[in-house]
């Protein structure tokens, strides 16, 4: 069973001003597929606090797998993908370029996310954008390739 971790990036949500529906997507999914949430948290779009917390989940081998949620745009405040970059070890660039492939089925905008993969120590970074719908969209072409990468890893 795998454990995961995952990070919410939204502003609003860190100030309980938004309910996290896409924080709630991912459990939902990850649990439909036997993995075990170890880690949830709502942070703001900083990319210092985003990439400490990663990397501490990284490197206290906290969790195998972390799923990022929001941030992945073209906003002032869309900082993940360069909180992720900054604590990789190894870049998964095929991971993202496969999710961003598969949703552009669902909506053309999917090539405005700038989402990353990255791995650093044993565990994989996979960032996804910011709404239920983009989640489950995302987790529909990921899981399946999922566990053999994660085999491998850990
Ligand atoms: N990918 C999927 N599968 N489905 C979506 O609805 N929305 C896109 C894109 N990727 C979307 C998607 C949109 S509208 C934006 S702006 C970018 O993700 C970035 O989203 P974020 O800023 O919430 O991270």
């Amino acid at each position: 069973m795998y454990r995961v971790g995952i990070i919410t990036a939204s502003d609003k949500g860190s100030r309980g001003e938004r309910v996290d529906e896409s924080g709630a997507k991912i459990k939902e999914i990850v649990a439909e597929f036997g993995y075990e949430v170890k880690f949830y948290k709502v942070l703001p779009d900083d990319k210092e606090v985003l990439a400490e917390e990663m990397k501490t989940l990284c490197d206290n081998n906290e969790v195998d797998l972390i799923l990022t949620t929001g941030g992945t745009g073209f906003s002032k405040r869309d900082n993940t993908p360069e909180a992720t970059l900054s604590i990789a070890e190894k870049l998964v660039p095929g991971i993202s370029e496969a999710i961003r492939a598969y949703s552009m089925q669902f909506t053309k905008k999917a090539m405005l996310s700038r989402a990353v993969s990255v791995i650093r120590k044993s565990t994989l970074i996979i960032n996804m954008p910011g709404s239920p719908k983009a989640v489950k969209e995302c987790m529909e072409c990921l899981m399946p390739a999922l566990e053999h990468g994660l085999d491998i890893l850990t």
